[in-house]
């Protein structure tokens, strides 16, 4: 490594090609926080060669200034905020503004934002027939794709990437319809009428309200379960590159719009790897049973050949722990001690497996520890929501993070369509012979 200087950096990483001798000298760029990066953009041009990096495991699609993890101390930092701090001090809304604009609001500037957002709640009436289009045993996260891409075909004018006008009314109808989209897709597998958004309501609560709500008889929110929700959707509104904000960026390099890119995340977030996590954990606490199954559960997950895995255990990034774990922990326990709930065999058998996989040399090797989607859905459980809804909730509180990565990628003036390259394994050229020729 030697002097350069380049912005960012004084430093670069010199890579010599040992079949040609050819050595070319790449700047490593250093950012606010984390290790820096190598900067090989001129890669191909310099040496002939490209990275090979599946699953993006060691490559920086993009510069970010939004959202910081450092998984080896389990930080995870919102425009330099802890998530620690969010959860205690902010709303959801307020996490949305700072997320898009880059500061917290003050209380006229929330006021301003939050009267934005709930003129977007309402979703076009037309969408009706979309959702009656999809049979009453779809899986929501299926509803969810179809209708956010719908979006395009209602919203045309905040379609043009190119107008920062139009691009904020996108985001801030992302924002606001995701909740009334994810209630009707409940309200549509119980045959229960639709409920439409109460913008006097705050955002968690009106989206209990439309879940939960129902036209013949009054539903009052209850205050401890809107401020648990709350608190959900703070921890999973954003988490810099992972699969679906990277689905999102890539399919908006290529200049889509808006409400395309965010059906596309929701796609990738579906996933058991991803977001799918939380449906998949209370599937298999159902599989596991009652405490005295757990270490065959282990025995499997560590078993090679076979591909069970303990669900919302392992991240890519942290390999200490995950702080919102912890809070959601901390959030379940809360939940179930003031909803009145003694005992809760899920969560007490969910805890005796984290303890038993903590202690197992496996995952101490590997450093696997709980993730957030571990204890989520526990608590989803206790707030009354089915499992096939957990995934949208995920999808409803990740929406901001998406918005907010989309925004950052159009208005980054180096930005170009994404466009990986590849190690080419199959044929060489070959010619193609007429059928009546072919063995
Ligand atoms: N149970 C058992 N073994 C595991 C697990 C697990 N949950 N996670 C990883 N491993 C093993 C894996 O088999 C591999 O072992 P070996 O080195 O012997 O081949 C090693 O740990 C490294 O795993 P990896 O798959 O190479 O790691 P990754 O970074 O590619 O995958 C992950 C990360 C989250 C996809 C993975 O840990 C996993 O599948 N976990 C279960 C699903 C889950 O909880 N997903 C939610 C993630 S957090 C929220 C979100 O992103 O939405």
């Amino acid at each position: 490594m030697s002097e350069d200087t380049t912005k960012g950096t004084n430093k670069t990483v010199t890579i010599t090609d040992d079949s040609t001798g050819k050595q070319a000298t790449f700047p490593l760029v250093t950012g606010t926080d984390g290790p820096p990066v190598i900067d090989i953009r001129r890669l191909y041009a310099e040496l002939g060669c490209f990275t090979y990096d599946p699953g993006f495991i060691a490559t920086g699609s993009c510069e970010s200034n939004i959202t910081f993890i450092d998984g080896d101390k389990g930080i995870l930092l919102h425009r330099g905020y802890p998530i620690e701090q969010l959860v205690r001090h902010c709303s959801h809304l307020e996490v949305c503004y700072l997320l898009l604009k880059g500061e917290l609001p003050n209380q006229a500037q929330f006021d301003k934002f939050s009267s934005d957002i709930t003129n977007h709640t309402m979703l076009h009436e037309q969408l009706h027939n979309l959702y009656r289009g999809f049979r009453r045993d779809a899986h929501p996260m299926a509803i969810m794709c179809g209708v956010a891409g719908a979006l395009s075909a209602f919203y045309h004018d905040s379609t043009d990437i190119n107008d920062p006008y139009q691009r904020m009314v996108a985001s801030y109808r992302m924002i606001a319809k995701m909740p009334t989209i994810a209630g009707w897709a409940y309200k549509y597998s119980l045959g229960q009428p639709f409920m439409y958004p109460k913008n006097d309501l705050g955002y968690a609560e009106n989206f209990l309200w439309m879940l939960f709500g129902h036209p013949c008889e009054e539903y009052l929110v209850n205050p401890v379960i809107a401020r648990a929700m709350d608190r959900i959707l703070i921890l999973h509104a954003d988490h810099e590159q992972n699969a679906s904000t990277s689905t999102v960026r890539l399919s908006g390099s290529s200049g889509a719009n808006p409400f395309a890119c965010i059906s596309a995340g929701i796609a990738s977030l579906w996933g058991p790897a991803h977001g799918g996590a939380n449906e998949a954990v209370l599937k298999m606490l159902g599989q596991i049973g009652n405490k005295a199954n757990i270490n065959e559960f282990v025995k499997k997950a560590k078993d090679p050949e076979d591909p069970f895995r303990i669900m919302g255990f392992g991240h890519r990034v942290y390999k200490n722990f995950d702080p919102r774990a912890k809070i959601m922990q901390k959030t379940c326990h809360e939940v179930l001690n003031e909803l009145g709930v003694e005992s809760e065999p899920l969560l007490e058998l969910a805890m005796a497996l984290e303890r038993i996989a903590l202690e197992d040399e496996y995952f101490i090797e590997r450093k696997l520890y709980p993730n957030v989607d571990f204890y989520s859905g526990i608590i989803f459980r206790a707030l009354g929501i089915p499992t096939t809804m957990f995934t949208v909730l995920f999808a409803v509180a990740r929406t901001v993070g998406w918005i907010a990565q989309w925004n950052e990628m159009i208005e980054d003036p180096t930005q170009k369509i994404g466009r990986p390259r590849q190690l080419y394994t199959g044929s060489k050229r070959r010619d193609a012979a007429p059928i009546e020729e072919r063995q």
